[in-house]
C-alpha cells in the first residue's frame, strides 16, 4: 500500500522539483504591451511554476498558482501630468524630442507609480524567495533591483525588437550599418546620412540614458525599495549581468542581425495560442463582406476620433465610394456622415478580425503588435506612422512588399483613394503578405515555447554564466582591440622607420663613395 502511494506521489514530486518561484515584473499600464507580455506569465503558471506578477491588468480566470500584485491603474498621460495630448500631433516629432518629452518623463512617472502602489509596497515588505526575476525592459530599470533583493538571476523581456542600449551594455555587435535603435525613424538607414544619423542617435540616446536617466531610476530605488543587501549594485551593472533578454522580433520580418545566445527573438509570441472568438455581429458583418472588408484601427493609444476634420472626411468620402465594406475602431458613439458600408466599434477583437478571409487590407498606425498580427494572418497593410517604432515597422512592410506607408501629413482624399485602390486591385500585396506569413511561422519552436525554454534554461542552469558574453567583462580598450591595433601600428611604423633609415644610410654611403671616386679622378 505504501509502495503504491509513493508510486502515485512520484509524478507530483517530479513536478515540485522542476517548478520554480518566479517573479514577473510587468507593471506598465499600456494595453498593447500587456498583449505581448501576458502569455509568458500565464504559460509559466500553466507549466506549474509559482508565478507572482506585478501588473496593471487583472486576469479573469488565472491559474491558482498565478498571484497578482496590482499596481494602481492609471493611464500614462495622467501620470506624466497634464491633458492627454492628441497623439496625432506626435507624427512630426523628432526621435530626440520623443525621448525627452515622452519616454524619459513617462518612464520615470510609470516606474514611480508602480513602486509606490499600495500592493507593491506591501509585497516588498514581506520576506520572499524567488528563483528567477523577469522584468519588462521599457524605461523601468528601477524594478531590476528586485533581482538583487531576492538574489535571483534576472531575465529581461521587451515588447520591442532589438534594444540598442542593451546591445551596448552586453557588447552584442552593434551592426550600425544595418541595425537601428528601436525608436529612431530613418527613411534610408543604410545610406551615408542614414548611418551617420544612426551613429549620432545611438550615442545620444546611450549617454542620456546612462548618465541622466539611470541616475533618476537609482533615486527611485533608494526611495521605494528597502531592505536590499549591501553592497547594492548599480542598475547598469544588473542589466549588464542579465541572464537573458527576450526581444519581440523575428528575422523573417525585422532586420536579420547577429545576437548573443542570450538575446532571443520571440516575435509573435502573443499569436502562439489564440483563444478568442468573433462576436456574432462582427462575424456576420465580415461573412457578408464578399467584396472584401477594409479594416481600420490605429491601436490602443492613438484615437481615430481625434483625427482633424479634413482628414476624417477624406477617409469617409473615400470609403463611401468603394465596393468593400469598412470596419473602423472609432472611440465615440457618433460618427457624422457615416457611409452605409461602414461599421464602427469602440474596441475590436483584432486578431480574430485579421484572421477572417474577407479582410483585404489593414489600415494601421504600424504598431508592432498589430503589424505582427497582420503578418501572421497574411493581410496587406496601409500604414500611417505616428510615433516610436511605427515608422520602422512600416518601412519593413513596404520593403517586404506587402503594404504602403501613407504619411500622416499627406492624407487627403486623392492620395488615400490612390493607395487604397493600389492595394485592393494589385494582387502582389496579398501574395507577398502570404509569403511573409509563411516565413514568420516557419520556426523550430513556437515563440512561446522558445521563451519558456530559455527562461527555464536559466533556472535549470543556475543563472547560466556560460551563455553571457565574456566580452562584457573586458575593459573597453581590450574589447575594442585598441591595444592590439596600437601594437600593430607601432610595429608597422617602426618597421617603415627602420627601412627609411637604412635606405638613407645606404644612399649616403653610396654618395660618399661617388664623391671619393670623383675626387680621385679629379686628382
Ligand atoms: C507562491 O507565491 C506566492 C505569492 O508570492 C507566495 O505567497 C507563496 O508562498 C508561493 N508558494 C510557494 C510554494 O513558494
Amino acid at each position: 500500500m505504501d509502495f503504491l502511494r509513493s508510486l502515485l506521489l512520484l509524478p507530483c514530486l517530479f513536478i515540485i522539483c522542476k517548478t520554480a518561484n518566479i517573479l514577473y515584473v510587468v507593471p506598465f499600464t499600456s494595453t498593447s504591451h500587456y498583449i505581448m507580455l501576458r502569455p509568458i506569465g500565464l504559460e509559466l503558471a500553466q507549466r506549474g511554476h509559482n508565478v507572482t506578477v506585478i501588473t496593471a491588468h487583472k486576469e479573469k480566470n488565472p491559474p491558482k498558482n498565478y498571484h497578482e500584485i496590482m499596481v494602481d491603474d492609471k493611464k500614462i498621460w495622467d501620470v506624466i501630468g497634464g491633458e492627454r495630448p492628441n497623439v496625432f500631433t506626435m507624427a512630426s516629432m523628432s526621435a530626440e524630442k520623443f525621448h525627452d518629452k515622452i519616454l524619459w518623463n513617462g518612464g520615470l512617472a510609470v516606474t514611480e507609480m508602480a513602486l509606490n502602489s499600495t500592493q507593491v509596497q506591501q509585497f516588498l515588505a514581506i520576506d520572499q524567495k524567488f528563483d528567477l526575476v523577469i522584468c519588462e525592459q521599457f524605461f523601468q530599470e528601477a524594478t531590476y533591483i528586485l533581482a538583487h533583493k531576492y538574489k535571483a538571476p534576472i531575465a529581461l523581456v521587451t515588447t520591442f525588437g532589438n534594444c540598442m542600449r542593451h546591445n551596448i551594455i552586453t557588447r552584442n555587435p552593434l551592426q550600425l550599418a544595418t541595425v537601428i535603435p528601436e525608436f529612431l525613424d530613418l527613411p534610408d538607414p543604410t545610406s551615408f546620412w542614414g548611418r551617420l544619423r544612426n551613429f549620432y542617435f545611438t550615442v545620444y540616446e546611450f549617454i542620456w540614458w546612462k548618465y541622466w536617466y539611470l541616475e533618476k531610476q537609482e533615486l527611485l530605488v533608494q526611495k521605494y525599495v528597502k531592505n536590499v543587501a549591501e553592497p547594492v549594485p548599480s542598475l547598469y551593472e544588473i542589466q549588464r549581468q542579465a541572464s537573458l533578454m527576450l526581444i519581440n522580433s523575428h528575422f523573417s520580418f525585422d532586420t536579420p542581425a547577429a545576437y548573443l545566445p542570450n538575446i532571443v527573438e520571440i516575435g509573435g509570441i502573443h499569436l502562439t495560442k489564440s483563444e478568442g472568438e468573433l462576436p456574432q455581429d462582427l462575424k456576420t458583418f465580415l461573412d457578408q463582406g464578399k467584396d472584401g472588408v477594409v479594416y481600420i484601427n490605429f491601436g490602443s493609444n492613438v484615437r481615430s476620433s481625434e483625427l482633424p476634420i479634413d482628414k476624417k472626411n477624406a477617409f469617409l468620402n473615400v470609403f463611401r465610394r468603394i465596393n468593400q465594406t469598412v470596419l473602423w475602431k472609432w472611440e465615440e458613439d457618433n460618427l457624422e456622415n457615416k457611409p452605409p458600408n461602414l461599421k464602427t466599434r469602440k474596441w475590436m477583437p483584432q486578431k480574430e478580425i485579421l484572421a477572417h478571409p474577407n479582410v483585404k487590407v489593414f489600415i494601421s498606425h504600424g504598431g508592432l503588435i498589430g503589424t505582427q498580427e497582420a503578418i501572421f494572418y497574411g493581410v496587406p497593410i496601409i500604414g500611417i506612422p505616428i510615433y516610436a517604432d511605427q515608422f520602422n515597422n512600416l518601412l519593413q512592410v513596404e520593403e517586404k512588399g506587402f503594404g504602403k506607408i501613407l504619411h500622416y501629413n499627406d492624407i487627403n482624399e486623392k492620395i488615400l483613394e490612390n493607395v487604397l485602390f493600389e492595394i485592393l486591385s494589385n494582387d502582389t500585396y496579398k501574395y507577398k503578405a502570404l509569403e511573409i506569413s509563411k516565413r514568420f511561422k516557419d520556426r523550430p519552436l513556437t515563440p512561446l515555447d522558445t521563451a519558456i525554454f530559455w527562461l527555464e534554461y536559466i533556472i535549470r542552469n543556475n543563472n547560466s554564466e556560460s551563455i553571457k558574453n565574456p566580452a562584457a567583462n573586458l575593459n573597453w580598450f581590450a574589447y575594442l582591440m585598441i591595444d592590439v591595433y596600437t601594437f600593430i601600428v607601432f610595429v608597422f611604423v617602426t618597421f617603415i622607420f627602420l627601412v627609411i633609415k637604412i635606405i638613407r644610410k645606404l644612399r649616403s654611403l653610396l654618395a660618399n663613395e661617388r664623391i671619393v671616386i670623383t675626387e680621385k679622378k679629379l686628382k
